[in-house]
């Protein structure tokens, strides 16, 4: 069913009537500050929208999306969001969310080229690469599919955690974590990764213990 432009215009002011009227204050309290206590660096998969599967409303959340919700270290973008959240508006946890059936995912696992973003998903093909061995050992395409989406989190949460911003953060005594999620796409429900790394020094082991867990399921 085709939406018209000017129904999603009429649907936002419902949306701004229906908030208003439920807390007159709403907008107003907005404008004056932000003060989200998480980071959400995820997939711009249209099916994983951050707030709503985490039950936050606006000001609650700063969201940093991208294909295959990965960490570049060069990619001046997701590093400087992470730089403001972390820095500026001082969140507490960042999450790193990947999800079950990311098209991206599998396009860097089968070789499917998709265009300019098979440069991109070269970051994905890193890790296949670094996995190759074991993933080749998974006869089903979809359960290889899924196991890569999971070993993508924990690389890219590790990614986070190896950063400038995040590695400064630890040095002057700040208090944030970096967590590794996985979205089923099917139920609703994210699950946690075991890469939860919370201070500098500790970012290979979680890593490491993180991938084994992910390889002992299979
Ligand atoms: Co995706």
């Amino acid at each position: 069913m085709a939406i018209s432009l000017n129904e999603l215009l009429e649907r936002n002011r419902d949306w701004s009537d229906k908030e208003r009227a439920a807390d007159p204050a709403y907008f107003s309290r907005l404008v004056a500050q932000q003060n989200p206590e998480f980071l959400w660096i995820g997939c711009a998969d249209s099916r994983v929208p951050a707030n709503e599967i985490i039950g936050l409303a606006p000001g609650e959340v700063f969201v940093h999306r991208n294909v295959a919700n990965v960490v570049a270290h060069s990619d001046l973008n997701c590093l400087s969001v992470m730089q403001y959240a972390v820095d500026v508006l001082q969140v507490r946890h960042i999450l790193v969310v990947g999800h079950y059936g990311c098209g991206g995912v599998r396009a860097a696992l089968e070789d499917i080229r998709v265009g300019l973003a098979d440069n991109w998903l070269r970051h994905v093909q890193d890790v296949r690469d670094k996995y190759r061995l074991w993933l080749r050992g998974i006869d089903d395409a979809a359960l290889r599919a899924d196991r890569l989406c999971e070993l993508n989190v924990v690389e890219q949460a590790l990614n986070v955690s190896e950063s400038t911003v995040v590695r400064d953060a630890w040095a002057r005594g700040q208090d944030v974590a970096v967590h590794g999620w996985i979205y089923g796409l099917a139920d609703g429900l994210v699950r946690e990764l075991g890469a939860d790394i919370g201070r500098e020094g500790e970012s290979f082991e979680v890593y490491e213990a993180a991938v084994a867990t992910i390889m002992q399921r299979t």
